[in-house]
């Protein structure tokens, strides 16, 4: 792949946009298909936003082109990126429809959160050329793409993949085999199943169980992975505070009850008021200008350590 290749996007919603964003800030003609109208013709504000926010000249918003028809999207692409909704099926379907309309050298990529990709391309006939490419929200922020194999079939397309998400910035991470949540969000929803059950038990409440990750070990997190904190510490410490803690953590199989029953009293989060805290329209708000500003400025940060 070169700065010349076209680069393919299906889906033209949160995920979709801002990878459409990376690939045509890199220099890339950017395709993006979208059943949606109102979808397509959102995009050359949403990108022309992270333009603003990334303090990027507004070039790359002239290079991204909406398609009503996928056909048109994908017939020249190189690489093609599918970001459409979490839905088996519907993914299912397009990989049916990149398979007869997309070049035969083409790289097909998904960028499911959790499917494995064997399922989502089981309809396909050459499995070889597709891949995981699970980039993280907000894609123009986050560095991380977990690129998933299913086989050594795929380890080709796999490095190709990585080469051109190094390119244009991303930090792409090898996931060796195609399980169900990858690597990132195991880690993530085991955290979650862990602190949803302490919640759930009246160990405290969510506003402390969030500072307690906040202000505690998630303040190094971003510069200490797990098992480098445990190489840096020492091996038997955390093995001794394993003996103690395994057989008290949640092992719930399912779904949390807990998370069950807000969700069917509709209590959503933000977007509702209520979740597992309560919020106001200006305190949601405020927790977004926050995460937006921090991740914008750890973004640039890291684009300054690689000038
Ligand atoms: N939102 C996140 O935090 C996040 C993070 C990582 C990965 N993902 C994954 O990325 C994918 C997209 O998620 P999102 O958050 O951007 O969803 P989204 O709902 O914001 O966007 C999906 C877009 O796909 C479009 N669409 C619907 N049917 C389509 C079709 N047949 N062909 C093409 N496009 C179609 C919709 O109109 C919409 O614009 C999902 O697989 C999701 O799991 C999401």
């Amino acid at each position: 792949m070169s700065g010349k290749d076209t680069i393919a996007i299906i889906g033209a919603g949160l995920m979709g946009h801002g990878i459409a964003y990376l690939f045509a800030n890199a220099g890339h003609t950017v395709r993006v298909h979208d059943p949606v109208p109102s979808a397509l013709e959102a995009l050359p504000k949403r990108i022309g936003e992270i333009c603003d926010l990334l303090k990027t000249d507004h070039s790359a918003t002239a290079r991204v082109s909406g398609h009503a028809d996928l056909k048109d999207a994908v017939a020249d692409a190189a690489l093609i990126i599918e970001a459409a909704p979490e839905k088996l099926p519907l993914k299912q379907s397009i990989f049916a429809a990149l398979e007869k309309h997309a070049r035969p050298d083409a790289i097909l990529a998904s960028n499911t959160s959790a499917i494995p990709i064997t399922e989502i391309c089981r309809d396909i006939t050459n499995k070889s050329r597709v891949v995981g490419a699970h980039f993280w929200n907000p894609p123009h922020l986050v560095p991380l793409v977990e690129v998933v194999t299913m086989t050594p079939d795929n380890l080709p397309a796999a490095q190709s993949m990585m080469a051109s998400l190094r390119a244009i910035g991303r930090h792409p991470v090898l996931v060796k085999r195609d399980i169900p949540g990858f690597i990132g969000n195991r880690m993530q929803h085991a955290l979650k199943r862990e602190a949803i059950a302490l919640v759930a038990a009246g160990v405290c409440d969510a506003e402390a169980l969030d500072d307690v990750v906040k202000l505690g070990f998630g303040a190094r997190l971003a510069v200490l992975g797990p098992l480098e904190q445990s190489d840096m510490v020492g091996l038997n410490l955390t093995k001794d505070i394993h003996d103690v803690l395994m057989p008290y953590l949640d092992v719930t199989p399912v779904t949390h009850p807990y998370l069950d029953a807000l969700v069917a009293k509709g209590e959503l989060g933000m977007k509702t008021g209520k979740g597992f805290r309560e919020w106001t329209p200006e305190q949601a708000e405020a927790v977004r200008v926050r995460f937006k500003e921090f991740m914008a400025r750890s973004a640039a940060e890291t684009a300054a350590k690689k000038t």
